[in-house]
């Protein structure tokens, strides 16, 4: 490494979770049921049926997690707030819940007072199971646009005063992709009509994030309007980006992958820091089964983010395939792989399958979205599994050395990005914190830099977290 610049003081690095993989407590201090209770509790939904009735129990251990973040030196914590605990009917009309304002009330006080700055995620997923029941949730654009702005003010009445930092959704494109497509996430819709009878893969996953983008934009058209100039704080979205590295440099492949980074990443970037609409490749592959935007919520749309929430994990090698698209390549996973045409392979596989470190790609991912985009980037979450990591007991667990060379490969990437190539990134969070409830995959992928013993729920951090605290210490100005 040849970078010997440091990072400004305020460079905000920490670690990221998100309150259904976390809290647990989901029948307590009144939160309403959500589709990820639902679905978690679906048999064959989630590996060994997992689910996260209790997870990490932060709701009864938050204090033991602000230690945690204290002991790794973190300038900031990402976590996201259970929409259903604020109103756990989730609507515009329903009640408010004190009891869940309290707790979160608690828990940011107490990060304040341990110097740890909160970056709040007003949507990590976990949708009140009653929208869903009433309307489908996002597949009812207006309605879902309505409720979800009511509860961003009453979180912004509620935290805004010592929250400055905020996150609308977290990755609308795996949330429609998972919830709507191929069904892996809740609400598990899919064109499978073995698998969902109802949904329909032509329509919904497209509907569904585009209501998460008009949501977006009148939620932070109400922060700017009514809470920013008395709170001072920032307002955006958090997206998620794997690089696409031409499977080669013939021209159609090197299209191809640019495809793909338009429709999994300019999906929801371009109407947000761009244009206002979705990307011109996407409407010629989709047609009117992509919605249109009004000139009112373009107009919205556009310029809708103080900063650019960036979820990194991994690189795909693309190339261009001359048959008629499947559901694959609709979604923009046009024939990803982990090997190139030279066979070189990207880094040895994680736990999880999709996940392969690829720290160069990092780079360019984030030149690419530079270039584009030309918004201020905060990584807002980077991390990785680790094969067989679950089948260890925590002596050997905490030894997570694929961990470290991965945390050590991106970061340094990082560095080069800001330093060599002059993009502007103000953060970074490592995904996780904890080892947490993993979606579909249950507690078979970990991905923290604490160990969580799913049964006496202990914490113990892992070298990794060791690493990280290290790292920025050396590479942030005193
Ligand atoms: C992104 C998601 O935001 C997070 O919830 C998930 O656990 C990580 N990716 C790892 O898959």
């Amino acid at each position: 490494m040849t970078v010997t610049k440091k990072l400004p003081k305020d460079f905000a690095w920490g670690f990221a979770t998100a309150s259904y993989q976390i809290e647990g407590a989901v029948n307590e201090g009144g939160r309403g049921k959500t589709i990820w209770d639902t679905f978690s509790h679906t048999p064959g939904k989630v590996a060994k049926d997992d689910n996260g009735d209790v997870a990490c129990d932060t709701y009864h251990r938050w204090n033991e997690d602000v230690q945690l973040l204290k002991n790794y030196g973190a300038k900031v914590y990402r976590f996201s707030i259970a929409w259903s605990r604020i109103i756990p009917l989730g609507g515009r009309e329903d009640p408010i819940n004190p009891e869940g304002i309290a707790w979160y009330n608690q828990f940011i006080d107490a990060l304040l007072a341990n110097g740890i700055t909160p970056f709040v995620t007003l949507f990590h997923w976990d949708l009140p199971q009653a929208l869903y029941d009433r309307y489908r949730g996002p597949l009812n654009t207006n309605e879902f646009a309505a409720d979800f702005e009511r509860y961003a003010r009453v979180a912004f009445e509620a935290f805004g005063d010592r929250v400055r930092n905020w996150i609308t959704f977290n990755e609308p494109e795996v949330f429609s992709t998972g919830g709507f497509a191929n069904g892996v996430h809740a609400p598990g819709r899919t064109s499978d009509r073995s698998k969902s009878p109802e949904g329909d893969t032509a329509t919904e996953p497209w509907r569904a994030g585009h209501s998460l983008l008009v949501a977006h934009a009148h939620a932070v058209k109400a922060y700017r309007a009514d809470f920013k100039a008395k709170q001072g704080g920032q307002i955006g979205i958090t997206l998620n980006g794997d690089w696409a590295e031409p499977f080669d440099d013939t021209a159609e492949n090197v299209a191809a992958a640019q495809r793909k980074l338009e429709f999994n990443i300019g999906r929801f970037a371009d109407p947000v820091y761009l244009s206002g609409d979705y990307p011109p490749s996407m409407r010629a592959q989709l047609g009117d089964r992509l919605p249109t935007f009004t000139k009112e919520e373009s107009a919205l749309l556009k310029g809708s983010s103080d900063f650019y929430g960036m979820n990194h994990y991994t690189t795909n090698y693309v190339w261009n395939r001359n048959e008629p698209p499947t559901l694959d390549d609709q979604l923009g996973n046009v024939l990803k792989g982990f090997i190139s045409k030279d066979g070189e392979e990207l880094g040895p596989p994680a736990e999880s399958p999709w996940l392969r470190p690829c720290p160069w790609g990092f780079r360019k991912l984030l030149n690419w979205l530079w270039n584009r985009y030309q918004t201020p980037i905060y990584i807002t979450e980077n991390g990785c599994s680790v094969k067989g990591e679950s089948d260890l007991g925590v002596e050997q667990a905490v030894h997570d050395t694929y961990r470290v060379n991965y945390f050590k490969g991106y970061l340094e990437n990082l560095l080069l990005a800001v330093f060599d190539d002059g993009v502007q990134i103000r953060g970074y969070m490592a995904w996780s914190l904890l080892d947490n409830f993993e979606w579909a995959d249950g507690y078979t992928c970990r991905f923290g830099v604490t160990y969580v013993d799913y049964k006496t729920l202990e914490r113990t951090p892992k070298e990794s977290g060791k690493f990280i605290k290290k790292f920025f210490e050396e590479n942030v100005e005193a």
